[in-house]
């Protein structure tokens, strides 16, 4: 059997009606289907205020921007897609990095070292793989030393702790819709904003008027992919979460699992062991596809300052990631839990 990483869901019949109502209309963009996305997204967070842009990076470049990190310090964790750290680059920030903890989300005990040692603008924390960061600390934490609070929510759509959505704890979120994430729309983006005071701010950068500024617009036909998947994400976030729990019990004595806070969503549904490559290599052989998240820790990537991270570094050797996604099969689940337990047994 093969399990490929990550299979598209087929969206030809549910959207083709959609499609067809855009191209009759001749709205190509700027229509009916972005703002109805634009109002159910913010429902579903229950935030403030969203505009959707073209992608994840842009969304946290554009929400870096609105909190003009300028010269100043932006705190983030050392484990995350580039795009986290690139963004701060791009909006001329300088990013503090520190280590993470056993949900490979921000530590909070760095965090408050770094806010006591540097003056730190923004507190930039990654849901990572759909797992909450540590949002109750980080928001009073962020209350004690005057910081803002700008969430990479780009893993984590639904994800929630204590009843507020990823996205909704801090000033101001930023959302990828890219091919493969829980709500997706092939590529785009959001921000969510909390902060009334940043409503204008971000509302600036994106329309022409009084800063120069981007078009980081999306198409019609992209809000309408994003309107079926987004109305479709809840279903499909139990179906990740089914999988994982299956999964867990059957790695748990072998494996070391990621420790969930609140409500996981798994947009990636990874693992942890010494022997990584070997696993991984073995797994490939028998058909099942794995993946490194992530072979790379943000400050060694762009020589960034940074606290020790003796955590992210054992992380960054150690990990994997098996497939999960709403259309694996039962079969294909029970394929790479034996394969796996086969594989461990061996080593
Ligand atoms: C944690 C994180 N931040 C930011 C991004 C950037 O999003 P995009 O690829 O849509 O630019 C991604 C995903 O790709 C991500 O996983």
């Amino acid at each position: 059997m093969k399990v490929p990483f990550f299979r598209f869901d087929s969206i030809g019949e549910r959207i083709k009606e959609d499609l067809v109502k855009i191209i009759e209309s001749g709205r190509l963009t700027r229509g009916e289907f972005t703002k109805k996305f634009e109002e159910e997204f913010k429902n579903f967070l229950g935030v403030r205020w969203v505009k959707t842009v073209n992608s994840g990076t842009t969304a946290l470049y554009t929400a870096l921007r609105a909190l003009d990190v300028k010269g100043k310090y932006v705190v983030l964790p050392a484990l995350s897609f580039m795009a986290t750290v690139d963004a701060v680059l791009l909006a001329g920030g300088i990013p503090l990095v520190i280590d993470v903890d056993e949900t490979y989300t921000m530590d909070i005990n760095q965090l408050e070292d770094a806010l006591k040692r540097y003056d730190v603008k923004v507190i930039l924390p990654v849901h990572l793989f759909g797992n909450m960061a540590d949002m109750p600390s980080i928001s009073w934490l962020a209350q004690k030393y005057g910081a803002y609070v700008l969430e990479d929510s780009a893993q984590a759509h639904g994800a929630m702790l204590e009843g507020v959505k990823a996205g909704a704890w801090g000033d101001i979120s930023a959302f990828s819709f890219y091919a493969t994430k829980n709500v997706s729309m092939g590529e785009g983006g959001a921000v969510a904003v909390k902060n009334p005071s940043l409503v204008e701010r971000v509302k600036k950068l994106l329309d022409f008027g009084d800063t120069p500024a981007f078009n980081f617009r999306l198409s019609e036909f992209q809000s309408a992919v994003g309107l079926n998947s987004l109305r479709r994400v809840e279903e499909n976030n139990r179906r990740r979460r089914e999988i994982a729990q299956r999964y867990n019990e059957s790695f748990k004595d072998i494996f070391q699992l990621q420790k969930e806070r609140g409500y996981c969503v798994y947009h990636v549904y990874s693992l942890r062991h010494p022997k990584r490559d070997l696993i991984t290599e073995e797994l490939g052989k028998r058909g099942i596809a794995t993946k490194v998240y992530y072979p790379y820790l943000l400050h060694e990537l762009r020589n960034t300052p940074h606290l020790p991270t003796p955590n992210a570094q054992k992380f960054k050797k150690e990990l994997f990631a098996l497939p999960i996604y709403p259309s694996l099969t039962d079969e294909e689940v029970d394929y790479v839990i034996s394969t796996l337990l086969e594989i461990a047994q061996k080593l």
